[in-house]
């Protein structure tokens, strides 16, 4: 169950159902697949029976992946799983191509049981296509069946690795074509990997739907995705062009890179829909709670004032732990469990912005499962949507990422010339 609690006076905020309604027509005219594909029962049955079918085979799993194909793995895995015991098969997520994680990662994984999930969208990004032919080298010296060491999760029909994964005859799990790489967590991208490391993702499924029924609604009460959006946006609309996602749980750190991606590469636009050059964009800053009150929250308390925090507060953390205090000088502690020293700390954190006239809002959620995950993946992804919206920017498409694309790709013809 997700809340979102703030006090801030937004006079000019539309609540009306029928705005609502009209909002939501204009998000299905875009054709997005986010959030219909948490329906797809035929792709839960196909990863079920794929990680039924290698279960216990693999000792480690390593995926191939960048930004979109990967930031939502990274996520699920540091929110879900435990923070410093491996899982069974270990999950090591390759999203960079630094010669000394390609090199370092050979020193714990044992390649005969180490099965390779290649992510990529396009089938064409050079990072992992480089990765891929790196891996695939190492396997063919050591005569393993590749077949048994990869799995492509890709667009359905077109892309290099597309064409890979046919000559080589690998398993294929499809990206569907109207799910965007940020968008992609609850589809194959996301779940295959969660569900290979013990994640229950029927319920992550669950509390998607249960969001998407919320994102879907035309009452403002109901809506938190849409709440969400219009705070960002009247904000916004105020010179707040900052938004800092500091939850106070050290398990949903990444999951601020992973919202940092979505906010970044949704709303920094040049163009609107009418083609007039706008530069929209909202910059998405990590922090986290109680970490980052020790290095950023001075200048969110006395710095510009252009920057909405939003908590993410959890009330069980999964442990509660009583603080025995000292002998001397320590009062105040004795007796109180971390628990109550972490929310105390937020509160007095939240009020010193306050009391300074910065802008914040908390999301609150029970605990920490697949459940909430799921809930808090479509809550962002659906105010994402409207937010796009009330911009009236498309919020589904990344020029400027294809740019650097082509023009890695020029570069690399130059140098290969
Ligand atoms: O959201 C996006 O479109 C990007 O971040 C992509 O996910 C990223 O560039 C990786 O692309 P691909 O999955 O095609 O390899």
């Amino acid at each position: 169950m997700i809340k979102i609690f703030h006090e801030l006076k937004l006079d000019e905020s539309n609540t009306s159902a029928e705005f609502i309604d009209q909002t939501l027509t204009k998000i299905q005219r875009r054709q997005q697949g986010f959030y219909q594909i948490i329906d797809d029962v035929e792709m839960v049955q196909k990863i079920k029976d794929f990680a039924q079918k290698v279960e216990g085979k693999y000792k480690h799993i390593v995926v191939l992946a960048i930004g979109g194909s990967s930031l939502g793995t990274i996520c699920l895995q540091q929110s879900l799983t435990h923070l410093y015991k491996p899982t069974s098969p270990t999950l090591h997520v390759l999203d960079n191509i630094d010669p000394a994680m390609i090199s370092e990662i050979q020193d714990v994984i044992d390649y005969s049981k180490t099965l390779f999930i290649i992510v990529t969208k396009s089938g064409n990004t050079p990072e992992i296509l480089a990765q891929y032919s790196y891996f695939k080298d190492q396997i063919d010296q050591k005569n393993l069946d590749a077949k048994e060491h990869f799995v492509v999760i890709t667009d359905q029909n077109e892309g290099q690795m597309r064409e890979i994964a046919k000559a080589e005859d690998f398993q294929t799990f499809p990206v569907p074509q109207d799910v965007g790489g940020r968008f992609s967590v609850l589809t194959s991208v996301g779940l295959l990997p969660a569900a290979l490391i013990g994640i229950d993702i029927e319920k992550l499924l669950q509390g998607a739907k249960k969001m998407r029924d919320a994102f879907l609604s035309s009452d403002f009460d109901t809506n938190l995705p849409y709440q969400l959006a219009q705070i960002q946006f009247l904000l916004y609309k105020k010179g707040k062009n900052i938004n800092v996602l500091m939850p106070y749980a050290q398990k949903l750190q990444r999951l601020s890179d992973w919202y940092r991606q979505l906010l970044a590469e949704s709303i920094g636009k040049k163009f609107n829909d009418k083609k007039k050059e706008v530069y929209a964009g909202i910059t998405p800053v990590n922090a986290l709670g109680v970490t980052d009150q020790h290095s950023q929250s001075q200048l969110y308390n006395e710095g510009p004032n252009d920057k909405l925090i939003m908590f993410i507060e959890v009330e069980n953390l999964g442990a509660e732990i009583k603080i025995p205090g000292l002998k001397e000088g320590t009062e105040n502690l004795n007796g109180i469990t971390f628990n109550k020293l972490l929310a105390t700390e937020k509160a007095a954190t939240q009020d010193s912005f306050t009391k300074n006239d910065r802008p914040t809002l908390t999301i609150n959620i029970d605990e920490i499962t697949p459940y909430t995950l799921g809930e808090l993946f479509l809550l962002f992804e659906g105010s994402i949507a409207f937010l796009g919206e009330f911009l009236g920017i498309n919020a589904f498409d990344q020029p400027g990422v294809e740019l650097s694309k082509v023009l890695t790709k020029e570069y690399l013809e130059t140098i290969s010339a």
